[in-house]
């Protein structure tokens, strides 16, 4: 569901943002919108015919965007795409994480190359984009002349604030998700005025999160366990991220926002 954004229309006027996994799910709801309120979008992602149909959605908005094809894993993608972002839009304002991977599997069960390729895109993904993008973010880059540095978001999870079953590959990874968040909000904030702030979803529904770690059979039954349980959109998600990207957040730095209707603090009512 998307509703009226209650941002006014202009407030991320000017900027440009690079979204890895923007073309599709919660990326691609932030990649709308962020253009919808005024910047301009690059999108990362693997699948070139998921990045083609995604930027034909966003310019049918009057949003202007671009698809560029890598994997976070290479950094030599991460740095192709950056610098082709760059070239592109004559600058980088905003850094969006939102590249991931996932799979239900026991622990018993998961190799250690699979923990390991969750890690690497999530976590190692999230430093090596940061990394190559940190040059562009400073005041002074070319074409930023700003007063302040650039912005980096990352998309975490909340399912590391306590333990979740079958997802030991995912909560390592986003828990390191979060530490690069702050890390990096400490070390950048201080330097060069960047700020880093995180966003935690909960069960956002019409992604593939939803689809792939929440059957059916259990969304029917998980009220009984996590009474304030409720799925919400992807705009919830957006709406958090147009707000810390914007002037509104301007002292928020390091911090991971959950958006989950407060859904992490659950406990069964007895
Ligand atoms: C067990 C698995 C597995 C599975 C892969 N592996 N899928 N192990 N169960 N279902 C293991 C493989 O056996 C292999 O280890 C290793 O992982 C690498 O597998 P590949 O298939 O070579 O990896 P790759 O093709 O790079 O695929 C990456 C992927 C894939 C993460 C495995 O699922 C993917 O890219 N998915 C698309 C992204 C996605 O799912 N996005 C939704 C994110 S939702 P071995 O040892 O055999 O070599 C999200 C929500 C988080 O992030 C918050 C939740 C609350």
């Amino acid at each position: 569901m998307s509703m009226d954004s209650p941002f006014k229309s202009d407030i991320l006027k000017g900027k440009v943002a690079l979204l890895t996994g923007g073309g599709s799910g919660i990326g691609l709801e932030i990649s709308t919108q962020f253009g919808k309120h005024g910047a301009s979008i690059a999108i990362m992602g693997r699948r070139r015919n998921v990045l083609d149909a995604a930027v034909s959605a966003l310019q049918s908005l009057g949003i202007t965007a671009v698809g560029f094809e890598g994997d976070v894993r290479k950094r030599e993608d991460a740095r192709r795409v950056v610098e082709a972002t760059v070239k592109h839009f004559g600058k980088l304002d905003i850094l969006v994480n939102a590249a991931a991977g996932n799979f239900l599997v026991a622990a018993e069960d998961l190799s250690p190359n699979g923990f390991k390729t969750v890690m690497d895109i999530d976590a190692v993904g999230t430093f090596t984009m940061c990394h190559e993008a940190l040059k562009y973010l400073k005041k002074d880059a070319p074409g930023r002349n700003s007063s302040t540095g650039g912005f980096i978001l990352n998309i975490s999870a909340t399912l590391h604030y306590t333990a979740s079953w079958y997802q030991i590959h995912v909560s390592a990874a986003k828990a390191a998700v979060d530490a690069l968040t702050r890390n990096l909000a400490l070390e950048w904030g201080t330097d060069y005025d960047i700020r880093v702030n995180g966003i935690a979803p909960g069960p956002i529904g019409d992604t593939a999160g939803m689809s792939k770690l929440v059957p059916q059979e259990i969304n029917n039954k998980i009220k009984d366990y996590m009474p304030l349980y409720k799925v919400g959109d992807k705009w919830d998600i957006a709406m958090a991220a147009v707000y810390l990207a914007s002037d509104a957040g301007k002292y928020i730095n390091g911090m991971t926002m959950p958006v989950d209707g407060g859904l992490w603090l659950s406990r069964p009512r007895h």
